[in-house]
């Protein structure tokens, strides 16, 4: 017979519970609060106190999404990153809604105007320890990046991408037309 508030004794003596229970906790009230009370639409989101925010008026991050260690999430005055509902960052991944301007005989490239693009990643997503997310970019539904992987076009949902620039290298749906939003 189960004893009553085992599970809760259980997690109570779980170490895992008190390392993520603890890393909130430091993620809320120390590093990032500034950035972090601009954060738009933010419910039940978890990042690590060690994640940048810029432009942070600029991020929407939908419920549940969670964000590991290092990562750069770097909107821009002109640009927003939206990020969908239950989506996962891996560590050290860098997502950067700007691009210093490279025209040749513009002066120099620090002293020329920012291109700013917005980025979309969707809901349910799984995006791979160290990869990088550019300026323009919309990643569909589900997909997941691989780690390493630098985005520089669409993702298309469901598909898995990885590489530099990234390809799709597989598919988590074979039936295309069985796509479903969970968003809906
Ligand atoms: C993408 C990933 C999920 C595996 O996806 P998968 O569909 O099971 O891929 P497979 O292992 O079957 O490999 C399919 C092909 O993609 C390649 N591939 C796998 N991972 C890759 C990567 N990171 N970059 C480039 N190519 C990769 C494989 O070499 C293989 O190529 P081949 O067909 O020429 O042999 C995994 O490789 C990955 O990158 N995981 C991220 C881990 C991580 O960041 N964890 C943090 C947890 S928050």
């Amino acid at each position: 017979m189960a004893i009553p508030g085992a599970a809760l004794i259980k997690t109570l003596l779980s170490p895992s519970f008190w390392h993520f229970t603890l890393k909130k906790w430091e993620a809320e009230f120390h590093t990032n609060r500034g950035a972090a009370s601009k954060l738009r639409g933010s419910k039940d989101v978890f990042f690590d106190p060690s994640v940048t925010f810029r432009s942070p008026e600029n991020i929407v991050l939908g419920s549940r999404v969670w964000i590991n260690e290092g990562c750069k999430i770097w909107a821009s005055p002109n640009a927003r990153i939206v990020v969908g509902d239950h989506t996962l960052l891996g560590p050290n991944i860098v997502v950067i809604a700007n691009n210093h301007g490279t025209e040749y005989g513009k002066g120099f490239i620090r002293d020329q105007p920012m291109v700013e693009k917005d980025i979309k990643i969707g809901p349910d997503c799984w995006l791979g320890a160290g990869a990088v997310i550019l300026a323009g970019v919309e990643i569909g539904e589900g997909a997941v990046v691989a780690a390493g992987a630098v985005v520089t076009k669409n993702v298309p949902p469901y598909s898995i991408v990885g590489g530099v620039p990234a390809k799709v290298i597989s598919s988590r749906n074979s039936n295309p037309e069985r796509l479903y939003s969970i968003s809906t």
